[in-house]
């Protein structure tokens, strides 16, 4: 029997916390691990208390999570590390690939790696000093291919857990193809664990990746599951009739709306918090573009709960590889 793939479920800052993490693997199941959305240096402390405690290892015992930083200065970052390990955490992962232009800007998240020789320096202060394993989550680059190209190499000799690669360029943002290609040139530079991340959107995709790279055995998956929640068991095996389906959306949205509607601050933040869910969730339903708009215009939560209903009877949920019209706009 060939080794089921190890899943690690993205991190996408304002929808994976913890709530929806662990319904997530409640309901539908089918990751090893997550990645926590970052935690970004605030201007007097190097963290938001608010991040720590989403990441309580007693609310996170669904699904296994490590802590992400986008840090890049050692002090912060260090006294960040020991108070995740003071609370039983005994891995923390390096942000090096968010795209956003105020964050690379700063020189963090995909902003450093036309730096390696700044990455490599903070990886020199920092690690004889970490309490617990660091791995990376990068790009490409963020202009050009040959920035990872030429870092990989020099990262070889660095006590890392694994580098999660999305294959793209920091300057694509989210937009254009993703190129497996060059991952496989990361393969032969790297002798770290490498993961692969980036458009795993259905089942018939992680396959083809799977064929070109026959001896990965780690992945990462973020908008795939998200627009279908069942991707990840689907790809463990597991199968769901259309009326498994409906049912299982059904629980989740109620526990994670009932969830949201205890711990955000009102109706607005909670009518915000699903609506950037359904972003991605409408591609599950058919007539997913009706249905969006209509979840997007609710501006109450009898709204918001009428266009619900409406998506939840219009559907019998799809087949498992979602209808064309899903797969052209899966992410709208
Ligand atoms: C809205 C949004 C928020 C994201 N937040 C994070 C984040 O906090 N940390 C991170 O490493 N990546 C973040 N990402 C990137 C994803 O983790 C992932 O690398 C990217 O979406 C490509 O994978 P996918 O095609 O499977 O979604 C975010 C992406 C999106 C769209």
């Amino acid at each position: 029997m060939t080794k089921q793939p190890f899943l690690y479920l993205a991190p996408i800052r304002g929808i994976t916390d913890c709530l929806f993490r662990s319904l997530f693997q409640h309901h539908f199941g089918g990751f090893d691990q997550a990645v926590a959305p970052f935690i970004n240096p605030q201007p007097r402390s190097p963290f938001d208390p608010r991040q720590l405690r989403d990441l309580q290892p007693e609310e996170n015992t669904a699904l296994a999570v490590v802590p992400q930083f986008l840090h890049s200065e050692p002090e912060g970052l260090l006294s960040l590390a020991h108070r995740l390990h003071d609370i039983g955490y005994t891995h923390i992962n390096w942000n090096l690939g968010c795209p956003a232009p105020m964050v690379t800007r700063k020189r963090r998240g995909s902003g450093l790696l036309p730096y390696p020789e700044t990455i490599l320096s903070l990886l020199d202060q920092i690690l004889p000093r970490l309490p617990l394993q660091l791995s990376i989550k990068t790009r490409l680059g963020l202009n050009h291919k040959d920035e990872l190209a030429t870092l990989l190499p020099r990262l070889n000799d660095y006590p890392l857990q694994e580098i999660i690669i999305h294959t793209r360029l920091g300057k694509q943002l989210y937009k254009g193809s993703t190129d497996p290609e060059s991952f496989s040139h990361c393969l032969e530079l790297s002798r770290h664990t490498l993961v692969y991340n980036g458009d795993i959107t259905d089942i018939n995709t992680f396959f083809a990746l799977q064929k070109q790279f026959p001896t990965l055995q780690r992945w990462m998956i973020g908008r795939g599951v998200l627009a279908d929640p069942f991707l990840a068991a689907t790809i463990k095996g597991e199968e769901f009739s259309a009326l498994q389906r409906t049912r299982m959306l059904l629980a989740f949205h109620q526990e994670l709306y009932e969830g949201y509607s205890k711990s955000l601050a009102g109706p607005s933040h909670l009518l915000g918090r699903m609506k950037q869910i359904w972003f991605y969730l409408a591609a599950s339903f058919p007539g997913q573009q009706k249905i969006w708009k209509k979840i997007k215009k609710a501006a109450t939560e009898e709204h918001y709960l009428a266009a619900v209903d409406m998506a939840f009877h219009s559907a019998s949920i799809a087949s498992p590889t979602r209808s064309a019209e899903a797969k052209n706009t899966l992410f709208p």
